[in-house]
């Protein structure tokens, strides 16, 4: 069957005389009012990149935080391409989304190979691994001048506002159209800042809840303020829901070593480590599943494993919920994976090891997601009261 094409819809089209109007107030609204943010102060496309790569999935106020020891620590793009993973992962530490760096210093490698010099053009930059078309965008823009557009969703919920754009912008139409919309009018001459202004407008005037209104340089030009939507735009379609997960996660010890293992590479919290940890079924947690687990690494449960603590943690799309145990253990001689001759000791620093038996204090040290220093903080906690 032939399916006939959907006719394309001409991107909207802005009157000259507004879009030159927006553009100016707009500009000038940021030269008064744009936030001191530490990548705005450095000029290189890398630290652009590095910045760029860090927001997102976080927030502003949260990765200013990170941006600076990580800038300090790996200044230069050959500085992050020669360090070890474990060393990157570690500076990463509390962000959240770790992918996001594994491919970040994959393409800082991918750079260095070529000669250390960052891609030029928004085409280019998009075949880095972990840029998409948005931060391709906001980095050409920023780094390179190049006029294109970056629409996150601050800057969707100013353009359906400033269009009175009746379309889901989560949809692809909707998307299509803000896109296309902020590719009109996106500045020539100064199209990095002038992303950057669309940007601070929605996180400070033209936000979700309260926008303030009166304050907004674009005020005269809104259509939604018109038109009296302000309030009901943009139009947002439901998220997916949150899926709630059950885990167990086991504190075996050992002397005074616990074990941990490394995440795999690639998904959730890739290459980090973590006490073990597994995924049941709700109402479904027992002692039982941790003298499982044990006998899975190899190790001998001695005495009645303890529940010791529940921790909670959101992720975007899932609710986890940690039941902690602790017990101690005793390797079995020579079998498992978890062989204390098989696992790597103290000190070791290799890439390619999975687990490990750690002290507490050497804990500290090791590159592991937000939810695994809750699960460390509640045990030390608990153990901590009982022991008094
Ligand atoms: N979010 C994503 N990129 C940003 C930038 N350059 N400035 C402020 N917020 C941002």
């Amino acid at each position: 069957m032939i399916r006939a094409r959907r006719p394309i819809k001409p991107p909207p089209s802005i009157d000259t005389k507004r879009r030159t109007a927006i553009r100016r107030r707009l500009l000038n609204w940021y030269d008064r009012n744009k936030r001191d943010l530490p990548w705005r102060r450095r000029r290189s496309p890398y630290a652009k990149w590095v910045a760029e790569i860090m927001l997102q999935q976080t927030r502003v106020e949260t990765v200013q935080r990170y941006y600076k020891r990580f800038m300090k620590r790996f200044a230069t793009v050959r500085a992050l391409a020669d360090a070890d993973h474990t060393t990157v992962l570690k500076h990463w530490e509390g962000l959240g989304y770790y992918r996001r760096v594994l491919n970040l210093h994959r393409a800082a490698r991918i750079v260095r190979d070529q000669g250390g010099r960052i891609p030029r053009t928004i085409e280019a930059l998009a075949k880095l691994p972990g840029v998409g078309p948005y931060t391709a965008a906001a980095i050409a823009s920023m780094a390179f001048n190049e006029p294109v557009a970056a629409v996150d969703g601050n800057v969707a919920r100013v353009l359906a506002r400033l269009f009175a754009v009746d379309l889901d912008v989560r949809s692809g139409p909707g998307q299509r159209t803000t896109q296309a919309l902020a590719t009109e009018l996106v500045s020539q001459k100064r199209p990095g800042d002038f992303n950057q202004a669309l940007m601070d407008l929605g996180s400070m005037i033209c936000t979700p809840r309260h926008p303030k209104c009166p304050k907004c340089p674009l005020k005269s030009l809104c259509e939604a303020r018109r038109l009296g939507r302000v309030h009901s735009l943009p139009i947002l379609s439901a998220r997916s829901h949150v899926k709630e997960t059950t885990l167990v996660t086991s504190l075996f010890t050992h002397g005074d070593q616990m074990l941990l293992r490394r995440r795999p590479l690639g998904g959730l919290w890739s290459g980090l480590w973590e006490f073990p940890t597994i995924e049941v079924p709700q109402k479904h947690i027992a002692a039982r599943t941790v003298r499982d687990m044990a006998g899975a690494e190899g190790l001998d449960v001695v005495g009645r494993p303890r529940k010791i603590a529940l921790v909670k943690h959101k992720l975007t799309h899932r609710a986890l919920q940690f039941h902690i145990y602790v017990c101690r253990v005793i390797p079995r001689p020579r079998r498992g994976a978890t062989d204390l001759r098989n696992v790597t000791q103290e000190g070791s620093n290799t890439y390619a090891e999975s687990a490990r038996w750690v002290t507490r204090r050497r804990f500290e040290e090791l590159p592991v997601s937000t939810a695994q220093r809750k699960v460390f903080a509640a045990s030390e906690e608990t153990l901590g009261l009982i022991a008094e």
